[in-house]
């Protein structure tokens, strides 16, 4: 699968996001290292600190599935600015895969491209723990 063809993916979910409090739907889609690819959304609550992220949804259905080692992400939103992934996603997913590939795209389907180094250096991992 392509990188943009990822991003479209990750578009598909829009639909799907449940965000009635913030209006800021969010896609996602998680390659595996085995090449299945993981969807999520965002799921939002009344209780606003029980919302989860689109990519952290992904994240947990393929840990769920089994999967635990990951290729790609593409982060996708309808705005205007790229969709960064919070500081809690990049962390959670540096847990499994720090050398993730991320795309980041914006409302027109254009991405950027970083790894999750870049998106969080020095980061805390389970090497960090000996
Ligand atoms: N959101 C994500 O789904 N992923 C991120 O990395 C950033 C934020 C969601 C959470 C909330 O439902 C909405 O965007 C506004 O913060």
């Amino acid at each position: 699968m392509t990188d943009q063809a990822l991003v479209d993916l990750a578009f598909t979910m829009l639909s799907r996001s449940y965000a009635p409090y913030s209006n800021f739907p969010v896609g996602a889609a998680l390659e595996g290292a085995d090449g299945v690819v993981y969807t999520g959304c965002n799921v939002e609550n009344a209780a606003y600190g029980s919302c989860i992220c689109a990519e952290r949804t992904a994240l947990v259905k393929a840990i769920s599935e089994g999967c635990r080692s990951f290729r790609r992400l593409a982060v996708v939103g309808n705005s205007p600015d790229y969709c960064w992934p919070c500081g809690s996603c990049r962390q959670m997913l540096y847990e499994f895969s720090p050398d993730l590939e991320v795309l980041v795209a914006n409302k027109d389907h254009q991405f950027v491209k970083y790894t999750l180094r870049q998106l969080l250096p020095c980061g805390f991992g389970p090497d960090t723990l000996g």
